[in-house]
């Protein structure tokens, strides 16, 4: 008999005392997930930062004996592994998703639909760009509702913004088909969902353009940085030239062959040789991640998904989400609440949806602080009369309300998931 087996038969003898209520704990100590990337941290990253110092060519273009390549090759075996042509290393996700904002020519009077449930960083980049952020809600998925967005649409709607949050796809197949048919551009952020993927294909090559994220809490890391691809040669020249001030340099011009724009105003969002090297390292272990902690959610689900009555969060492709999380959906957040106190006291942490923010509902957005008073996102007609707050995501603020899960770690022992799996056990039946 497996632990799982034996836990499973005692649950059915003689239902254990709950340590909320003065029981033994799953657990003596409380299970700590890690931070992902830095996990898989070895001689492979301090290799290629030894090189970096070695050449003495910490910056991308030029230095003294050579090309240097961390960050040009990076770009190359991050773009094959996203199944794009065109890779551009940059120095956050939110650089990436002002980058992106720049290649699809965002600006004032245009209009992007984001979900209500996201990062900052998401709405902040169309905002600095000009635009306006026009939210729609989220489905069970946590991600943007399909069903949701097309009464969001106008004459000036140019771009939806398909956020795949906590590992898990949107439903892409219905976001591109509602794009199409309307003549609008989908950009992919897949900040929190790196190395994830939609029927087969990797989140982010679906979309016109897509970002990653290689910040701390990400699958891969180097603290920071950030990716945008595409497989639109003109996206990325624009995107290209906008993170180095408008030049269209180094690897990227042979990449592009003839230059197909003019020089434009840009900005400065370029890669170290010490992020790219790190990041080259951290590139290649990335399916070793992934399939970890993958792994380790199936053996969550596959403990629990015979309890009466559970039900989980909407996965668009079950296969294809990360696992960072394995929510359980509650029809009250009394109840979710209740659930996440009884975990907690077994020592196995378990949390809300996290990692985002609803937007909508943040006193910056409600209230329209721009650094500029004159900012054009909401002096026009249309920006004046937008409402933004609780009550246009009554949705939204319902389901994140109602889920709450144990995260999951590449790095869990089968001792670990095993303990999670009991946890739900014992404690699930109990809610009232
Ligand atoms: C959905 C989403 N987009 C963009 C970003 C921005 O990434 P960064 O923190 O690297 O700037 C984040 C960061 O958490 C994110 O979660």
């Amino acid at each position: 008999m497996d632990r799982r087996q034996f836990v499973g038969a005692i649950g059915a003898a003689a239902a254990p005392a709950l340590a909320a209520e003065g029981g033994a704990p799953v657990r003596k100590t409380p299970l700590r997930p890690g931070y992902w990337g830095t996990q898989y941290y070895n001689q492979q990253e301090q290799q290629q930062l030894t090189e970096v110092i070695e050449s003495g060519r910490p910056f991308r273009w030029y230095g003294p004996g050579g090309q240097p390549m961390k960050v040009a090759t990076f770009e190359k075996e991050f773009a094959a592994r996203m199944n794009a042509k065109y890779a551009l290393a940059v120095t956050s996700g939110t650089a990436a998703l002002e980058v992106a904002m720049a290649a699809l020519q965002i600006g004032p009077g245009d209009e992007v639909i984001i979900p209500a449930w996201t990062w900052h960083s998401s709405a902040t980049s169309v905002i600095r760009a000009g635009g306006l952020p026009v939210f729609a809600e989220i489905d069970e998925s946590f991600n943007i509702d399909p069903a949701d967005i097309e009464h969001r649409i106008t004459a000036k709607t140019k771009v939806i913004m398909a956020v795949h949050l906590q590992g898990c796809p949107a439903d892409m197949d219905r976001i591109l088909s509602i794009a199409k048919k309307r003549g609008i551009k989908v950009l992919e952020d897949c900040a929190q969902a790196v190395g994830g993927s939609y029927k087969g294909k990797p989140l982010g090559s679906m979309g016109d353009i897509a970002i990653y994220s290689h910040q701390l809490n990400k699958t891969i890391t180097a603290g920071e940085g950030g990716s945008v691809v595409t497989n639109d040669p003109v996206l990325f020249e624009r995107a290209s030239r906008f993170h180095d001030l408008g030049a269209l340099r180094g690897p990227h011009g042979s990449l592009l062959g003839e230059p197909r724009l003019d020089a434009f105003v840009g900005a400065n969002y370029r890669m170290s040789e010490f992020t790219g090297g790190v990041m080259l390292a951290q590139v290649r272990k990335l399916d070793k991640i992934v399939d970890a902690v993958r792994g380790n959610a199936r053996r969550v689900y596959d403990g629990i998904r015979d309890l009466p009555g559970i039900r989980f969060r909407h996965l668009p492709d079950a296969q294809g989400e990360l696992g960072a999380a394995v929510f359980v959906r509650f029809d009250s957040k009394q109840r979710r609440d209740q659930f996440v106190a009884m975990m907690k006291a077994e020592n196995v942490p378990t949390g809300p949806p996290g990692g985002s923010v609803v937007l909508p509902t943040l006193p910056y957005i409600i209230n329209k602080v721009t650094v500029h008073p004159d900012w054009p996102t909401w002096t026009t007609a249309r920006g004046k009369s937008i409402q933004y707050g609780p009550a246009t995501c009554p949705k939204t603020l319902d389901i994140l309300s109602r889920f709450a899960g144990p995260s999951i770690d590449p790095k869990y022992t089968q001792r670990d998931t095993d303990d999670i799996v009991a946890a739900i056990r014992k404690v699930y039946p109990k809610i009232a």
